[in-house]
C-alpha cells in the first residue's frame, strides 16, 4: 500500500526501494541523479559509463512503474560532463532522454537552468582541459537542464480546487529558461536550491500529490513538498543525507499544519 511510504525518508538503493513501491501511485518524479563524475557521496560515483547507464535504466524504468498515468518525471542535468572513469566527454541529458523515450516516456519540456545571471563566470570553479591553447579547452558549467517528461498522457487529472500556482508564478514558470543561483549551504556536495523544487511543484501538481525523489540528498524535495502541502516519498542510500533530510523537515511546518 502506497500510504506506508508516504512523507518518509527510505534509506537505501534507489532501485531496491523502488521495486517495492506500488505501480501507479507517484503524481510527480522530481530528481537530481548522480552525475557518476566521482562525487564524494560515500559510495562509487565513477562507475564504467555504460554501468551506469545501464543502472540509470533500471530506476528510470521503475520510475515509470510507479507513475500514474499523466505523471511527470522532472530530471535535473547538466550538458555535456566529463566522465571521470574514461576521460569520456558524455551528453549526459541526450543519453538519459534516449533512455526515457525507449521506456516509453513522452517528451514535455526542456528547461534551461542559469545558475548565473547574463553569463557571469562561476565563481570558484575551474575549467580542465588546456589552459588558453585551442588544443582541449573544457568549459565551465553555468547552466543545466531540467528534462520534463510524461507518462502516457500530457494532461494530469486533478482537482481544481486543488491548485496554488499564482498568475505571477505561472507567467514567471511556463518561460522555458529559468534563472536560479545555485545552493550556497553546502553541507550536501551537490544539492539543487530549493527553488528548482518549489518551481517544479506549483506548475506540475496539485496539492495532496505524491511527489517521489529517488536521490533525494538532503532531503530538498520533500522539504518542499511538505511545505506546499503535497506528499512526499525520499530515498538516498547515504545513511547521514538521511537523517539530516528528517531533521529538516521536522523543521519545516506545513501549510497543512498551519491551516
Ligand atoms: C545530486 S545528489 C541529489 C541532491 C539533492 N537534490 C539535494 O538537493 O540534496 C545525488 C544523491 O544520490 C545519492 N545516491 C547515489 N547513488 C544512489 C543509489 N544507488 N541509491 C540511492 N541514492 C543514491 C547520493 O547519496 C546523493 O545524495
Amino acid at each position: 500500500m502506497i500510504e506506508n511510504y508516504l512523507n518518509k525518508i527510505i534509506e537505501g538503493d534507489a532501485l531496491e526501494v523502488m521495486k517495492d513501491i506500488p505501480g501507479n501511485s507517484i503524481d510527480m518524479i522530481i530528481t537530481s541523479p548522480p552525475y557518476n563524475v566521482g562525487m564524494p557521496y560515500g559510495t562509487d560515483d565513477r562507475k564504467n559509463y555504460l554501468d551506469y547507464l545501464d543502472y540509470m535504466k533500471g530506476v528510470l524504468t521503475e520510475c515509470y512503474r510507479v507513475l500514474i498515468t499523466g505523471g511527470r518525471i522532472a530530471i535535473n542535468l547538466p550538458g555535456s560532463i566529463l566522465q571521470s572513469s574514461s576521460s569520456k566527454i558524455a551528453y549526459l541529458s541526450l543519453d538519459y532522454v534516449l533512455i526515457m523515450r525507449g521506456i516509453g516516456f513522452l517528451d514535455r519540456e526542456w528547461i534551461s537552468w542559469l545558475k548565473m545571471p547574463k553569463g557571469e563566470i562561476p565563481e570558484k570553479s575551474t575549467a580542465w582541459g588546456s589552459w588558453q591553447s585551442p588544443s582541449c579547452p573544457y568549459l565551465r558549467d553555468a547552466s543545466e537542464f531540467i528534462i520534463i517528461m510524461d507518462k502516457e498522457s500530457h494532461k494530469k487529472p486533478g482537482d481544481k480546487n486543488k491548485i496554488d500556482i499564482t498568475v505571477k508564478e505561472f507567467l514567471q514558470f511556463t518561460s522555458n529558461v529559468w534563472y536560479m543561483p545555485p545552493e550556497k549551504n553546502r553541507w550536501h556536495p551537490a544539492p539543487f536550491p530549493e527553488e528548482l523544487p518549489y518551481r517544479l511543484i506549483k506548475l506540475y501538481t496539485y496539492q495532496g500529490d505524491i511527489i517521489l525523489d529517488p536521490f533525494v540528498g538532503w532531503g530538498t524535495t520533500c522539504v518542499v513538498a511538505k511545505r506546499l502541502k503535497r506528499n512526499y516519498i525520499g530515498i538516498d542510500n547515504n545513511p547521514e543525507y538521511c537523517r539530516m533530510a528528517t531533521i529538516k523537515i521536522a523543521n519545516e511546518t506545513s501549510l497543512f499544519e498551519k491551516d
